[in-house]
């Protein structure tokens, strides 16, 4: 397991990150209860996991309080803790968004569930349009502060909403954001056009979500299955196939995937993992398990080599193609260099 820096802070993250959207039974994603937490949280430490993430709203707070009690003692101050606000945690006007009067108490809901009395790494789970950016900042600056929370980070913005946020902060002098959680897969790379160039320019930590894209890179979803596998998440989820993929193209990546997994000795989700791990953009990959066999392998990728030639045929297969105004800045920058 390598460790790298979690952007510019001196703290150091493992290069897999133990995602917990599947604890709880809400959202359909997975129902793990509190002893199989307790086992698969237990397995990541023993394997070099130190980074956790979270969120308020995943299975409407039962994640959280789940984690709260696997990390309980001694476990806690061996993990970065992250977790997130943004999401309708009530009925009320006032249960959502990034108002100041919502992130605090959140904040202070989040410490609760999860039994804690800081959060390492606060993250903003998307844009709020109805609260001014300067509140924001402001209201995340109080919990830095107030010794609640350690570091800021976001979630899911577009990257002129994340730059605008990062000059917003500058100018007042509050903490900047320190990462970046965006959706990344073999079958999800559109964050490449913004976000990506924008956390290297500002030196953030990059943290991909939903690497398997929900599963579909396990392979276990096939072209011609009108059934999904019983008790996968794209047959329980209660939001449908997330996230979404284009599968016109997915399939033929999957196809790909299969065989060159099977080329190098490994598996399609391992294999896909270590292609993000091979990402120089990458800190730490966010993944998502259902039972412990599925941790293990997700695991092999961090010890996988891959053929590099076998990596690279997969990152061609999948590139974006290139978007106004990105091709003709690169024009521009090359015939500069001429
Ligand atoms: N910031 C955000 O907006 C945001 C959004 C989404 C996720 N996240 C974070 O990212 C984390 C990971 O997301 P994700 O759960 O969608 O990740 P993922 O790796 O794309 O999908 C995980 C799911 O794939 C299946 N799976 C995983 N490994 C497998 C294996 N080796 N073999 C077979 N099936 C396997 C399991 O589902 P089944 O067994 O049920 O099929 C598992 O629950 C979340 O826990 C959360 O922390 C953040």
């Amino acid at each position: 397991m390598r460790y790298l820096p979690l952007g510019q802070t001196g703290v150091q993250v493992s290069e897999l990150c133990l995602g917990t959207m599947t604890f709880g039974e809400g959202w359909g994603f997975g129902g793990i209860d509190d002893a199989q937490a307790d086992a698969i949280v237990g397995k990541s430490l023993e394997s070099g996991i130190n980074f956790i993430d979270t969120a308020d709203v995943y299975s409407a707070g039962d994640s959280e309080l789940i984690l709260g009690r696997a990390i309980k003692g001694e476990r806690r101050n061996k993990f970065v803790l992250a977790t997130k606000a943004l999401g309708k945690m009530g009925p009320g006007p006032n249960d959502s968004g990034l108002s100041r009067f919502h992130l605090v108490r959140a904040c202070e809901e989040s410490l609760k569930r999860l039994g804690t009395d800081r959060i390492d790494l606060y993250q903003i789970h998307g844009f709020d349009a109805n609260t001014p950016v300067d509140e924001v900042i402001r209201g995340l600056e109080l919990l830095i502060q107030s010794g609640k929370i350690l570091y800021p980070g976001f979630c899911n913005l577009a990257g002129w909403q994340a730059a605008l946020m990062l000059g917003r902060a500058d100018a007042l002098g509050a903490n900047r954001f320190v990462s970046a959680q965006m959706y990344y897969s073999l079958v999800g790379r559109d964050v490449e056009h913004e976000v990506v160039p924008l956390c290297h320019h500002e030196k953030l930590a990059f943290l991909p979500w939903s690497p398997l894209a929900g599963g579909f890179l396990t392979g276990k979803y096939r072209r011609d299955d009108a059934k999904k596998p019983e008790g996968s998440r794209f047959a329980t989820s209660k939001f449908g196939e997330f996230p979404p993929v284009d599968k016109a193209k997915g399939f033929d990546v999957v196809d790909k995937l299969v065989a060159l997994a099977e080329k190098n000795g490994t598996t399609p989700a391992t294999l896909a993992l270590k292609w993000l791990l091979c990402k120089p953009i990458v800190t730490s990959v966010i993944i998502g398990v259902k039972r412990i066999d599925q941790l293990v392998e997700n695991l092999r990728a961090t010890s996988l080599s891959a053929c590099a030639d076998d990596i690279n045929t997969l990152d061609e297969m999948t590139a974006p193609s290139d978007l106004y105004p990105n091709w003709m800045i690169q024009r521009q920058a090359q015939s500069r260099r001429l």
